[in-house]
């Protein structure tokens, strides 16, 4: 009796999340149409799973379909045929299959006009996809051979919030002035492990978070960040930076609160500004650092109090760098919040 409650429960719940995601005759037609190399949970019917089975081609995918997991397959070709019906789709995980930029099909992307999330890491593509859908939210391009962002291809996507283009083939010509335009709400873009040697051109003032890892970028252009009024978080490691190249007060930004620029050949600090709280400057050439050299306060305008002004300044690493201990002084007086330094 007690099972028999228990089951009965269960089929309710059942029931109950099913009614409320998808009508019924909707319900049993994805269910039926589920390709026989995937999965579809019948408690979770708008998720399509045919991840990992070695697929070379796409099945015939349902028309219910939100959520359709297609990785780490063989997958060669994008086919507009069998998506044919996955007009609905808001969440397409492509990541670790074979697809080349000729195999992404004409229009195929372009009528999944509810897609918010399109993963396509791992895979052979040549340039960023064409005819991408404006409700675009999330969209991830690593680890491709990507070497080409064709003109005009962000236009319309007001919704996209992250692009990452890590580890791709990215020079400095491949990213104009026109490159990224239409990408007006960008928040996240990771260029990290590209061929880029001067800093990217037409990035959306929008950038918040700004990610240049394993560039050969060697000089950053005076009033560079004028254009990132929202830049917070910004990652320079494994370049190759010299102070010739950075001008002393270019990272002066009020919105930033984490610098990183391990690995670089530094032999100067750059000024820290008042608000950053988080600073890598480990692994480069520096000999010296001095509080009244990089505080962006007058140390002796400190005084004891702690006020708004007081530099936020809490972690820094100076570590394989040439300075000998002690810390001077007055770096320890200007960073007063500093809870941690690694040397
Ligand atoms: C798409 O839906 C139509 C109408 O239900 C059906 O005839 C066709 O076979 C479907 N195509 C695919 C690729 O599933
Ligand atoms: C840094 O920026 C602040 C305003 O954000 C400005 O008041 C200050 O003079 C700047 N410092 C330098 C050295 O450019
Ligand atoms: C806050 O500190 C700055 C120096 O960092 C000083 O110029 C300013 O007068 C102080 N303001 C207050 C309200 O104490």
């Amino acid at each position: 009796m007690e099972l028999l409650l228990k089951l009965l429960s269960i089929w309710c719940l059942v029931g109950l999340t099913v009614s409320q995601d998808m009508p019924y005759e909707e319900y049993i037609a994805q269910i039926q149409a589920c390709p026989k190399e995937c999965r579809c949970p019948p408690n979770f019917p708008r998720a399509v799973y045919c991840d990992n089975k070695n697929l070379k081609n796409i099945p015939k995918i349902p028309p219910y379909t939100w959520y359709l997991y297609l990785q780490s397959n063989m997958i060669e070709v994008l086919s507009a045929d069998a998506l044919q019906n996955a007009t609905q789709l808001r969440w397409l995980n492509l990541n670790r299959n074979k697809i080349t930029s000729e195999g992404v099909e004409e229009g195929v992307l372009g009528a999944m006009t509810h897609l918010l999330h399109l993963y396509m890491d791992d895979n052979l593509l040549s340039s960023v996809p064409s005819q991408l859908p404006a409700s675009l939210e999330h969209l991830r391009l690593s680890r491709n051979r990507i070497s080409k962002i064709p003109a005009g291809v962000f236009i319309g996507l007001d919704k996209l919030t992250l692009l990452d283009l890590q580890g791709n083939k990215l020079m400095d010509d491949s990213v104009t002035e026109v490159s990224l335009k239409g990408l007006n709400n960008l928040v996240q873009i990771n260029l990290a492990k590209n061929q880029l040697s001067t800093m990217p051109l037409g990035l959306p003032p929008s950038t918040t978070q700004l990610f240049l890892d394993g560039n050969n970028i060697e000089k950053i252009p005076p009033g560079y960040f004028k254009g990132l009024p929202k830049v917070a978080f910004l990652r320079l490691n494994h370049n190759k930076l010299a102070s010739s190249g950075v001008p002393k007060n270019v990272f002066n930004i009020s919105s930033i609160l984490d610098l990183q620029l391990s690995h670089n050949q530094l032999t100067d600090v750059p000024l820290i500004p008042s608000g950053l709280e988080h600073l890598h400057l480990d692994h480069n050439k520096i000999k010296t650092v001095s509080g009244s050299g990089v505080c962006p306060v007058s140390v002796e305008d400190l005084g004891d109090s702690l006020n708004e002004s007081a530099p936020r300044l809490r972690y820094l690493r100076l570590d394989g760098n040439e300075i000998q201990p002690p810390i001077p002084r007055d770096v320890i007086t200007c960073f007063r919040l500093l809870r941690s330094i690694v040397i």
